[in-house]
């Protein structure tokens, strides 16, 4: 294989080796197959094209310094897959499915896992598709489960550096009763045109607030959104977010730290209380926000100077990433490894 520049590498797609596949037939799953194929056979008038029968995940493969390559907290990945497939009528997919399909095309595609240093890791996606035709709004009854993995950088194209970002009013990414929590497809669909926006405008995401009032902060584009007030670590409790597996886990670290952690309603009026604010994902680990711009207002909420980060996302950074790395001990049991 022809090895990436591992420190010009982006948030983008790479070819990389063999990809894992397991369809759902007649009531029950198949064995796994590996494939190097980019590409699915799918029938026109499968679900996922037309209904959106479609859920996706998100995790990364971090190599330490020993060269050991390390997954964080695969099993919550494993469990969210299997929420957000039950949101929109999908079959139970086996844990045991996901934790092979994960572990051995990470295991496949070791030569493409970033080595150590380089602030970039092997993302991987598990996908799960309904496959079976319908024309009817019904769920198929044929699926396909398949995970491939690529090199990636950091998703906010600087790493970890502050970001400016803008709240959206216009459009909204997830009903209050809809499917927001759920890790599908459609949710992103909703989301293009107010990053288009927010990306025209030469931020780098937006924030959404909750669709029914426009008084309460929801999550900062793929992201969670967390705030720090002194030494409490406050972050939006709303169904209509994506329960995010970075974001549970800062709530412990901070808890950790001798925090207190706060997981409730917050209200855009807050923002001006706030010492630092962030994002939090698998993709955007921690990055700060710098700036949060109200176009409707015209306030500005500013939190940092340039490109100084505050200290407490600073410190939940180093203590997350380390974990990851196998920097530090891992005393949550968090870290897998792959031999
Ligand atoms: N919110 C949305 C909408 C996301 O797409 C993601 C990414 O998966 C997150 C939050 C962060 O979740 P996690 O920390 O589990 O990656
Ligand atoms: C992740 O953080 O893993 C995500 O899924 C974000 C993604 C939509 C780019």
């Amino acid at each position: 294989m022809e090895k990436p520049d591992w420190d010009k590498i982006s948030f983008a797609y790479l070819k990389t080796g063999p990809n894992a596949r397991c369809y759902y037939r007649d009531g029950k799953w198949n064995e796994l197959e590996f494939t190097d194929s980019e590409y699915i056979n799918l029938h026109m008038a499968s679900t996922c094209l037309h209904y959106g029968q479609e859920v996706f995940e998100g995790l990364k493969a971090y190599r330490g310094k020993d060269n050991k390559i390390r997954l964080f907290r695969w099993e919550e990945n494993a469990k969210r897959m299997n929420r957000s497939g039950q949101g929109i009528l999908m079959p139970e997919l086996p844990v045991d499915i996901f934790k092979e399909a994960v572990f051995k095309t990470v295991k496949l595609n070791e030569d493409y896992v970033p080595p150590y240093g380089y602030g970039a890791t092997l993302y991987i996606r598990p996908l799960y598709i309904g496959l079976g035709p319908e024309v009817g709004v019904k769920p198929a009854r044929e699926y396909l489960f398949m995970v491939f993995v690529t090199p990636v950088g950091p998703y906010f194209k600087n790493g970890f550096m502050p970001v400016d970002i803008m709240i959206c009013r216009e459009y909204d990414r997830a009903a209050p009763l809809g499917t927001g929590a759920y890790k599908v497809g459609g949710n992103y669909a909703a989301s293009l045109k107010s990053l288009k926006k927010a990306h025209d405008s030469g931020l780098s995401t937006s924030l959404y607030l909750d669709a029914k009032e426009k008084k309460y902060i929801d999550e900062a584009g793929p992201a969670n959104f967390f705030a720090i007030k002194g030494n409490t670590y406050i972050t939006p409790d709303s169904k209509s977010i994506l329960p995010s597996i970075t974001n549970m886990s800062l709530m412990e670290l901070a808890a950790d730290e001798g925090m207190k952690v706060e997981r409730r309603p917050v209200l855009v009026d807050e923002l001006s209380d706030f010492d630092e604010v962030g994002a939090c994902g698998t993709a955007a680990v921690i990055t700060p926000i710098r700036k949060i711009i109200d176009p409707e207002t015209n306030r500005i909420y500013e939190y940092c100077k340039g490109n100084e980060v505050g200290p407490v996302c600073n410190k939940l950074y180093h203590k997350l990433t380390n974990i990851q790395t196998g920097d530090n001990q891992d005393k949550f049991g968090w870290v897998s490894i792959i031999d």
